[in-house]
């Protein structure tokens, strides 16, 4: 156990070689003391490094710890906590976040974390995991930038060191790893700023007819993946660490059908899009036919990231929306749906849930958008044929 024994005054100089000490002493000569990074203030945590690293040997497998990767800050951002700070607030209470139903599986997996792992993940067979260390560099996170000072992946898959953006964050092990769940998505293809459409979170959305938006939002606008996953609980920690909706969501979204539209139903969504722009069919002339009517949920036309295929965020359901029964794609030939002069090349024959894992978006191309808020849809669902049926 060679990183036990290590004394802990070489590791810290180790640190301080990376350019701990020389921040340190930057500070002490600044007025600015508010721009100390949160755990290095004594006001935070009094006991300055030993708040987190034992005196002589750390718990098993980690940076001389006091307890687990993960554990250690829990002992403190607990506002049950017996030794916590004083200054734990319900905004910073992560115990309260983590036992949600929803949640990054940070305790359960934590124990798997290696500071300066590699990513993304190139065994398939590895398990995946998640630390608080993954998300936040202690030593410099700060209020106003939790995730100060980390590495990420960016849009084309490069490494980023130091101060990535919190998409970039997310692509470590949301994106190009070889152990992604077999029903999850790439997300780096998901929200690549090339595709035909996707929601602003790498750069401003495509669309410059948006009319539901609810001001300050615009077309214009960027976002984080945070704006929608996050805690339910508006006074808890900002962040994806848990929330009573799932897959970690700030507000209840229902990917079922007909379960009844109400603002419940769709609250993600109607956070941002206007509900009575959206059921008074402001821009798809569809929209209160299906939502209503029949009960279709947002899900079984939208995707909420981005699609590699379509505009507007158009992605069927595949649980469903199948081909029409009639169609030659549908025995396994190639529909050649028609198209407005203009328009963007359809995507043909993509073969129905034959794409690889990590894919991103996965569609079939029935979707033709004929500009001007016309479109043409070819699909079966509920046993309702379009075969095409236009707008
Ligand atoms: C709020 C908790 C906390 C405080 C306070 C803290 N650390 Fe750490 N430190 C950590 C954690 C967590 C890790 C392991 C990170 C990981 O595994 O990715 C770590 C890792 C380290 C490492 C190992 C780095 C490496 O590259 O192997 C050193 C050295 C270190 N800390 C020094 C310090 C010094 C010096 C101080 C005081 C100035 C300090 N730490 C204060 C939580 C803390
Ligand atoms: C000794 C108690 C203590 C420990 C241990 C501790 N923290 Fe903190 N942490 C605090 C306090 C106090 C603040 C600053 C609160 C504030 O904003 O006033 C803070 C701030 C933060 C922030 C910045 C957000 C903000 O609003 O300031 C992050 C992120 C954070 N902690 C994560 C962690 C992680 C991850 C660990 C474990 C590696 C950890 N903390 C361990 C007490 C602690
Ligand atoms: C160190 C790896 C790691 C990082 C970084 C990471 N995640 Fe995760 N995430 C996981 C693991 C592990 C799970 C559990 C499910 C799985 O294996 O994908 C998970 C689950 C999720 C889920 C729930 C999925 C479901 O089906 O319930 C969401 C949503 C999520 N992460 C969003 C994010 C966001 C947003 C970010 C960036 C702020 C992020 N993650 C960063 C590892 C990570
Ligand atoms: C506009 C809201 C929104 C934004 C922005 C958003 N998500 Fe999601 N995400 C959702 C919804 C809704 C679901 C559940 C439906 C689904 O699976 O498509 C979901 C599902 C997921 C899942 C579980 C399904 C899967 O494919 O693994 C993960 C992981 C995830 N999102 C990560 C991210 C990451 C990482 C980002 C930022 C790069 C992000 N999301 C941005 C709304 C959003
Ligand atoms: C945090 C705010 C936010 C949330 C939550 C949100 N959106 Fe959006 N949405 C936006 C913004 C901003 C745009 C404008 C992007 C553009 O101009 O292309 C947009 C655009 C769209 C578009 C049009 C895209 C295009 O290219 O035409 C659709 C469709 C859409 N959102 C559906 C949804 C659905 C469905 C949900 C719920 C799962 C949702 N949105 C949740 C902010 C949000
Ligand atoms: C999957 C990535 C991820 C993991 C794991 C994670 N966090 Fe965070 N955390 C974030 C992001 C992203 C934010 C900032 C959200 C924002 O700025 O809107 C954040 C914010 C915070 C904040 C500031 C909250 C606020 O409202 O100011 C604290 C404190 C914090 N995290 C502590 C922790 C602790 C402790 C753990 C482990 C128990 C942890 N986080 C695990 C991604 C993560
Ligand atoms: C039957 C399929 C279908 C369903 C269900 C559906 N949409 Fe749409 N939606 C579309 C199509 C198609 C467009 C593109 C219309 C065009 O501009 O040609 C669109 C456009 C949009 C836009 C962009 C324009 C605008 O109005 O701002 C938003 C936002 C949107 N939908 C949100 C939603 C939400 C939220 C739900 C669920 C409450 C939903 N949609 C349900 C098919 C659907």
């Amino acid at each position: 156990m060679k990183k036990r024994t290590t004394s802990f005054g070489r590791r810290a100089g180790a640190l301080a070689a990376r350019g701990m000490l020389a921040l340190t002493l930057s500070l002490a000569g600044s007025a600015f003391a508010q721009v100390l990074p949160a755990h290095l203030d004594r006001a935070n945590v009094p006991q300055g490094c030993l708040g987190c690293h034992a005196g002589g040997h750390g718990a098993k497998g980690t940076a001389l710890l006091k307890a687990g990767t993960s554990g250690v800050c829990l002992g403190c951002h607990d506002l049950r906590a017996k030794e916590r700070s004083p200054r734990i607030t319900p905004r910073l209470d992560l115990r309260a976040s983590l036992d949600k139903a929803s949640r990054h599986p940070v305790e359960e997996t934590s124990a798997l974390h290696r500071r300066g792992e590699p990513f993304p993940e190139r065994n398939p067979g590895a398990r995946r995991h998640v630390a608080c260390a993954d998300c936040h560099d202690v030593h410099w996170s700060r209020t106003d930038s939790p995730l100060a000072r980390l590495d990420g992946l960016d849009t084309a898959g490069a490494r980023v060191r130091q101060d990535a953006a919190e998409f970039e964050v997310c692509y470590k092990c949301h994106a190009d790893d070889a152990n992604l769940p077999r029903d999850s998505k790439n997300k780096r293809l998901e929200f690549n700023r090339s595709n035909p459409s996707f929601h602003p979170v790498e750069a401003a959305g495509r669309s410059l007819r948006v009319p539901s938006l609810i001001p300050p939002w615009n077309v214009q606008s960027t976002m984080k993946c945070s704006d929608c996953h996050g805690s339910d609980d508006t006074l808890g920690p900002k962040g994806p660490h848990g929330s009573i909706y799932g897959p970690i969501l700030v507000a209840h979204y229902e990917t079922n059908d007909a379960l009844g539209e109400n603002s419940f139903q769709y609250a993600l969504c109607y956070k941002c899009h206007d509900r009575s722009s959206i059921l008074a069919n402001r821009s798809f002339p569809l929209h209160n036919l299906h939502v209503v009517k029949a009960g279709a949920s947002c899900y079984a036309c939208h995707t909420a990231h981005g699609s590699q295929v379509n505009t507007h965020l158009v992605s069927f359901n595949p649980a469903v929306v199948t081909l029409p029964k009639s169609s030659p794609q549908a025995a396994g030939g190639v529909v050649r749906l028609p198209q407005a002069a203009g328009a963007r090349p359809a995507p043909f024959a993509i073969p129905q849930f034959a794409q690889p894992r990590s894919a991103g978006t996965i569609e079939i191309g029935r979707y033709v958008d004929l500009g001007n808020g016309h479109g043409q849809c070819s699909l079966s669902c509920h046993g309702v044929e379009h075969n095409p049926a236009s707008y």
